[in-house]
């Protein structure tokens, strides 16, 4: 299991800090060549994995800016500033031991979604495929949150970049007998947002920053899942995270699963949910409880972005991992879909 954990610890009621965009600089035009690597692996040791605490603001700021590609190739880099209100925010983490059972891992967990009724369910039917092979989770009527590594390798757009596409499964009439059946209708990307964080060159791949917001050309009609900051494991039913994607090993399926977290930093979730690398980019949700409808509400608190390989003690643990939605990146991606960082401080 997990030896250590660093609790992230953003206790309830914090405010979300203000991000303000600063300028927009025009860039050159992608090339647009980079293969995609569907299967994200990583690295990491404890160094790695606390090294968010020597981090400045102007750090922050840095990875928080983003790059904007339009549909016409157009790219752009917007620097942002942060209101530093933060005193309760990226706190340090706490140290603490915990306790938990060896997983089995290994035995497949994930269940193939059938049945169209089930499949148009929410929280189900707000899972979208990506052209260039990941998936997606609809967070707006006009906005697909997605892994990184899905769009950019960290140096150039993948080549499907270009020309990215949204899969919303479909039902349909089949021609003839009048029976049901689900097809994938693609949607069209006018604007992909992707954060300097991950923008960094090829020697330092890390995950912390594996997200990317689609916008749609048009609104969709589907309902979105709810995005919130991700409270610490313990504040979600359960303890447990759950996504549902297109993982590969199962085409034309939609693949769901749940398991407990075991481990998590301030910007990453440890699991032993079993996923393929069609999964990639699913958005990952808990049931987080709302105090004022006073009940349990599943709502995206990370994306899953792959593997890593981490060190603790000298000892090498595989995990699967997800980025979680620290206060930061959900002020990010709030503005990127309001448009109004006003509008982001009271989630
Ligand atoms: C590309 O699209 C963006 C956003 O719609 C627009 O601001 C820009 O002027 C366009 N660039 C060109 C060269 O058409
Ligand atoms: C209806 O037609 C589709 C193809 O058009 C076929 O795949 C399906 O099996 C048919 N269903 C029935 C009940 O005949």
């Amino acid at each position: 299991g997990f030896p250590a954990a660093w609790a992230p610890g953003r206790p309830a009621g914090d405010p979300i800090p203000a991000l303000v965009p600063q300028s927009t600089l025009q860039l050159a035009k992608p090339r647009f060549l980079a293969q995609p690597v569907l299967e994200l692996m990583t690295r990491c040791d404890e160094a790695c994995a606390q090294q968010e605490d020597a981090l400045a603001p102007q750090d922050f700021q840095e990875y928080l800016s983003y790059e904007t590609v339009y549909a016409n190739g157009t790219r752009t880099l917007t620097t942002v500033e942060l209101s530093l209100q933060e005193s309760g925010l990226e706190r340090r983490w706490q140290r603490r031991r915990v306790r938990r059972k060896r997983q089995i891992y290994g035995i497949d967990g994930r269940f193939s979604i059938s049945g169209n009724h089930f499949l148009m369910d929410y929280p189900f039917s707000a899972t979208v495929k990506i052209s260039t092979g990941c998936t997606g989770v609809l967070v707006s009527e006009r906005h697909v949150l997605t892994a990184a590594h899905c769009i950019h390798d960290g140096k150039d757009y993948v080549k499907g970049a270009k020309k990215i596409k949204v899969g919303f499964l479909t039902p349909v009439q089949s021609a003839g007998n009048g029976t049901e059946r689900l097809a994938m209708r693609w949607a069209r990307v006018q604007r992909t947002l992707v954060p300097k964080g991950w923008i960094r060159g090829p020697n330092s791949v890390s995950m912390d920053y594996d997200y990317a917001l689609l916008e749609l050309r048009r609104p969709h009609q589907r309902s979105p899942m709810k995005l919130t900051v991700a409270p610490a494991a313990e504040e979600m039913a359960g303890k447990r995270i759950h996504f549902s994607g297109f993982d590969s090993d199962r085409p034309g399926e939609l693949v769901y699963r749940f398991c407990g977290v075991e481990g998590e930093t301030v910007h990453l979730i440890y699991q032993h949910c079993d996923a393929r690398p069609g999964a990639s980019g699913s958005g990952v949700y808990g049931k987080v409880w709302d105090p004022v409808q006073h009940k349990w509400e599943r709502k995206v608190i990370g994306v899953f972005s792959g593997h890593q390989w981490l060190e603790v003690a000298g000892e090498q643990h595989h995990y699967n991992v997800a980025v979680r939605l620290t206060a930061l990146k959900f002020a990010q991606i709030c503005y990127w879909i309001k448009g109004d960082y006003k509008n982001c401080q009271n989630e």
